[in-house]
């Protein structure tokens, strides 16, 4: 884990209030897991504390980040212009586990601007994944335009694009032919973890992306505990035992 200096050199308007930002890298960065995530300072004096954003893809000497307009900080980013430079810290958490039993078939589900947080796992992970994206409308397809060639099942809430409901019920509608030879791995908002772990057997791999508010992203402050189902320690870290944790060890 490393302070990076990074140069906005993109910072694209994908479609509704999601935006792409890319920086360049003072320093080359290395050993990224798919599921890390880096606490970015927005180069603004009004914002304070850093946020913690995703990597989406990365680079030796490039890093970028899916972001949508939540408050003031990502408002501010959304302004911000080419060239200005700025402190990133990363890559910092747990990300996910892609050493999976080879007899497992990779399936992974991402609700809405989640798409950010499996983005890398997508890229780098070796076998070819089934991949279920579940977004508001037609717009939010946009999101995941450069996955086009890969094997995408689409779910959208108004039915303006793909089955029409919610991820996980079309995600259900394929769970009984995979029978349990997969692992999941998913990312978005915890209604959607509480409704996948209602829907699956006990002995799938499943592991979740969770996000919580950051103040430090180090482990330091305790800002960001969760409850586990770990009856030792129960309280655990999302920006250092996580935030990827498996499904079946939180309570939600
Ligand atoms: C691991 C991780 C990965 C994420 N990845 C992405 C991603 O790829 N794309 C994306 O769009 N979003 C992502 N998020 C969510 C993103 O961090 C928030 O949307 C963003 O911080 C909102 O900032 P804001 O200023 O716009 O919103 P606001 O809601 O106005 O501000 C949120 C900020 O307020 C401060 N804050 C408020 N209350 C507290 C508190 N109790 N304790 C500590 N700090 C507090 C923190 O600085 C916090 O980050 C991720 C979150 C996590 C934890
Ligand atoms: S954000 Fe400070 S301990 Fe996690």
């Amino acid at each position: 884990m490393r302070d990076f200096e990074g140069e906005v050199i993109k910072n694209e308007h994908i479609t509704k209030d999601f935006f792409i930002i890319e920086f360049r890298l003072q320093k080359p960065i290395y050993a990224i897991e798919p599921g890390q995530f880096v606490m970015v300072k927005i180069p603004d004096e009004r914002v304070f504390l850093r946020r913690p954003f995703s990597i989406y893809d990365c680079n030796k000497n490039s890093l970028s980040i899916m972001y949508r307009i939540k408050g003031e900080g990502t408002h501010y980013l959304s302004k911000t212009p080419k060239g200005i430079k700025t402190q990133i810290l990363g890559p910092l958490g747990k990300g996910f586990n892609i050493n999976f039993e080879d007899h497992l078939k990779p399936v992974i589900i991402a609700g809405g601007i989640g798409i950010a947080g499996v983005h890398l796992l997508i890229k780098k992970i070796k076998k070819t994944p089934d991949i279920f994206y579940g977004c508001s409308d037609e717009k939010e397809v946009k999101l995941i335009e450069d996955l086009k060639a890969k094997h995408v099942y689409i779910a959208t809430m108004d039915g303006s694009f793909g089955f029409k409901g919610d991820v996980i019920s079309l995600f259900e509608r394929h769970l009984k032919h995979y029978q349990s030879s997969i692992c999941i791995y998913a990312c978005g908002p915890e209604a959607m973890f509480k409704s996948l772990k209602e829907k699956i057997k006990p002995e799938i791999k499943c592991e979740v992306l969770l996000e919580e508010r950051m103040a430090c992203g180090m482990g330091l402050c305790f800002g960001c505990v969760k409850k586990t189902l770990d009856e030792k320690e129960p309280y655990k870290r999302v920006c250092k035992e996580g935030p990827v944790f498996d499904i079946w060890q939180i309570s939600l």
